[in-house]
C-alpha cells in the first residue's frame, strides 16, 4: 500500500544506510524514458526502493547523466545505463517489470488524445521491444493516452505471440493518489488511512473515482461536494498542466504514483499476499475489453480483477457516461497497431 512504501521509502532517507537485500529475491527494473520530467523522479524512487536488485535506464537520450547521478545513492539497486535504440535490447533483458514514462506531454489546451499522433509510435515500438527482449515481463504503461496505449501494446504482444493479459497494465495511480489527497482535503480528514477506489480509464469523464466507497467515511460531504470532488479528480491533471503553463505535465505527483505501482507489481511477484492496486487493465467487468478497476496482484502479475461493488447513482451515471469515451479510446488503439 501506498503507506507502507512511503514509511519504507522515507527511511531510507532517515537513516541514510543501505538496505539489506534480506530474502527479497534479485529483481530487474526497466525504465523507458528514464530523462524525462517522469523518468528522472521515477529512477530516484525505484532506485530508493529495496525490492529492486537492478535498474535499467533508458532513454533515447540523456540516460548517462542521469544514471551517474542516481547510481550514486547507497541504496541495493545497480543502476545499468543504456542508450538509443540499438541498445534497446540490452537496456529490457532479464527484465521482471517494465515501467514507460516515454512520450510527449499536454500543453494547455491540449486533450491526452491530442498526444496519440506521436505516443502511439513510440508505444508500439518499444512494446516492439519489449515482446522480444523480455517477453515475461510485467508492463507498466504511464505514456498518454494511457486508454489507447495499452490497448496499442496489447495488439503488439498478441502479433508476437507473447500477450499474457495478466502483464500489462495501464497505471492510473495518480487518480488514486490525486482522489485520496482532495477527499481527505474536503473531508478533513487525516490523508493517512485514506482509500478511495477510482475506475473507469484514465482521460477526463473516463476517469471515475468511486467515494461511496471511500473509507475511512467522511460525514460531512454533500452531494454537491462529492460532485466537486470527482470533477476535480478528473481534471487534476489538467490543472497541473495548466500552472505549469506550457512545461508539461504532471511529473513529481506521478513519479509517486509509478513507484507505488512498480512497488505492488514488485511485491506481487515476490509473493506476498493481498496486494491490490487499481489499474487499466483487460477486463470482464463491463462490456469494454479494458477497464481500470480494483486488481489483486501475484505471482504472475494480474490475479483476480475484482468487481466494481455497490455505486452510487450519482457513480453508476457517471459509468454509463464514460462507455462510448472509453470505447473510442480502445478502439483508436486496435486500429492504429492494426493499421501501421
Ligand atoms: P518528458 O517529455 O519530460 O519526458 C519524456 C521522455 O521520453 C524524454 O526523456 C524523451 O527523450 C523520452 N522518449 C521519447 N521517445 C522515446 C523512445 N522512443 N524511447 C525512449 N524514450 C523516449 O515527458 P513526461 O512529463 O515525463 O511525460 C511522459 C509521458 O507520461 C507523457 O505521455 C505524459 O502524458 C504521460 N503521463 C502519464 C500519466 C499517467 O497518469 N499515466 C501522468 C503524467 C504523465
Ligand atoms: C495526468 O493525469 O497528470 C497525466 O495524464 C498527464 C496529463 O496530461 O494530464
Amino acid at each position: 500500500s501506498v503507506s507502507e512504501w512511503s514509511s519504507c521509502c522515507s527511511s531510507h532517507y532517515v537513516q541514510r544506510s543501505y538496505s539489506t537485500s534480506g530474502s527479497n529475491p534479485e529483481r530487474k527494473v526497466a525504465i523507458l524514458g528514464a530523462a524525462g520530467g517522469i523518468g528522472q523522479p521515477l529512477s530516484l524512487l525505484v532506485k530508493l526502493n529495496p525490492l529492486v536488485s537492478s535498474i535499467s535506464l533508458y532513454d533515447i537520450a540523456g540516460t548517462p547523466g542521469v544514471a551517474a547521478d542516481v547510481s550514486h545513492i547507497n541504496t541495493r539497486a545497480k543502476v545499468e545505463v543504456y542508450g538509443g535504440e540499438e541498445q534497446l535490447g540490452k537496456a529490457l533483458e532479464g527484465s521482471d517489470v517494465v515501467i514507460i514514462p516515454a512520450g510527449v506531454p499536454r500543453k494547455p489546451g491540449m486533450t491526452r488524445d491530442d498526444l496519440f499522433n506521436i505516443n502511439a509510435g513510440i508505444v508500439k515500438s518499444l512494446t516492439t521491444a519489449i515482446a522480444k527482449y523480455c517477453p515475461n515481463a510485467l508492463v507498466n504503461m504511464i505514456s498518454n493516452p494511457v486508454n489507447s496505449t495499452v490497448p496499442i501494446a496489447a495488439e503488439v504482444f498478441k502479433k508476437a505471440g507473447t500477450y499474457d493479459e495478466r502483464k500489462l497494465f495501464g497505471v492510473t495511480t495518480l487518480d488514486v493518489v490525486r482522489a485520496k489527497t482532495f477527499y481527505s482535503g474536503k473531508g478533513k480528514i487525516p490523508v493517512d488511512g485514506v482509500n478511495v477506489p477510482v475506475v473507469g480509464g484514465h482521460a477526463g469523464i473516463t476517469i471515475l473515482p468511486l467515494f461511496s466507497q471511500a473509507t475511512p467515511k467522511a460525514n460531512n460531504l454533500s452531494d454537491d461536494d462529492i460532485k466537486a470532488l470527482t470533477k476535480r479528480t478528473q481534471d487534476g491533471g489538467t490543472e497541473v498542466v495548466e500552472a505549469k503553463a506550457g512545461k508539461g505535465s504532471a511529473t513529481l505527483s506521478m513519479a509517486y504514483a509509478g513507484a507505488i505501482f512498480a512497488d505492488a507489481c514488485l511485491k506481487g511477484l515476490n509473493g506476498v499476499p493481498d496486494i491490490v492496486e487499481c489499474t487499466f487493465v483487460q477486463s470482464n467487468v463491463t462490456e469494454l475489453p479494458f477497464f481500470a478497476s480494483k486488481v489483486r496482484l501475484g505471482k504472475n502479475g494480474v490475479e483476480e480483477v475484482l468487481g466494481l461493488g455497490p455505486l452510487s447513482e450519482y457513480e453508476k451515471q457517471g459509468l454509463q457516461s464514460l462507455i462510448p469515451e472509453l470505447k473510442a479510446s480502445i478502439e483508436k488503439g486496435i486500429k492504429f497497431a492494426h493499421g501501421n
